[in-house]
């Protein structure tokens, strides 16, 4: 069995498949044979900016109810070698601890399964992340997404696989400017020590439009992705 890496947040538009892809797309260049699952249904994105969007066909729905091969929908990422891309539906609401047998069965075909999980979503259902799989619960540094993340924090207490905090989109200037968290505040608020906290980049979603991951990007928070891939590959963040 491989490790997961688990992205999860308790609100939307923070990072999570910004975040996921990166991981996964880091792993994948560091040797590891890795496995992306986007279960964001139809807020899903990996197959959007990977450009795979059009032979992306079957899903984990498929597989599950349609008797569908689990080979058959995934699908390789020519641009990342050693990076496979698995979706849940697009159309049809699963809940992702629907698809737990899957989610084991993906997990034992990689190195490294990826999870891009719905908002407000932290688990993969009973018993599938175990001691050693990692949570990673997203936050900008701002009074929504900050106390979102301390419900999501709540939910968690109790399970096995640790929980790291990222801090994303932090700028210097907002917090100069009083309109966003240092990331200190963030710390000390949700009483965690951020495994990573990611600059606001620009050159994030121009690299996306041209489908590649964030952690290719050449601006600022290049530093802090593969910082985090090289702490998770090492199994030290906890
Ligand atoms: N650090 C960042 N700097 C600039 N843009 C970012 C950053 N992180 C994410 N984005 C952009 O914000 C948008 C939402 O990110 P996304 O990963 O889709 O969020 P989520 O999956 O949590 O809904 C995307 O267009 C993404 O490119
Ligand atoms: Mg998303």
């Amino acid at each position: 069995m491989g490790k997961i890496w688990a992205v999860c947040s308790g609100s939307g538009g923070v990072g999570k498949s910004m975040i996921a892809l990166s991981l996964a797309a880091g792993a994948a260049k560091a040797g590891r044979k890795v496995i992306l699952l986007d279960t964001s249904g139809a807020a899903r994105c990996c197959d959007l900016i990977l450009r795979l969007e059009s032979i992306v066909t079957l899903d984990m729905l498929d597989v599950l109810r349609n008797q569908v091969s689990m080979e058959s929908a995934l699908y390789a990422v020519p641009q990342y070698p050693g990076l496979h891309l698995a979706c849940a539906s697009l159309y049809d609401d699963v809940a992702v601890s629907e698809l737990s047998g899957m989610t084991l069965s993906l997990n034992a075909l990689c190195d490294v399964l990826v999870v891009d999980l719905p908002t407000g979503q932290a688990s993969l259902g009973r018993g599938v992340m175990r001691a050693g799989d990692e949570r990673l619960l997203v936050t900008r540094p701002d009074d929504a997404s900050i106390r979102a993340a301390e419900r999501m924090m709540m939910c968690c207490t109790g399970e096995p696989a640790a929980l790291s905090l990222v801090i994303n989109r932090a700028s210097a200037e907002r917090v100069r400017k009083k309109t966003q968290y240092a990331q200190s505040t963030v710390e000390n608020l949700l009483d965690r020590a951020a495994l990573a906290c990611i600059p606001e980049d620009p050159s994030i979603p121009a690299g996306e439009m041209r489908g590649r991951a964030a952690i290719e990007c050449d601006g600022p928070a290049w530093t802090a992705l593969s910082g985090m891939v090289k702490t998770l590959l090492a199994g030290a963040s906890t």
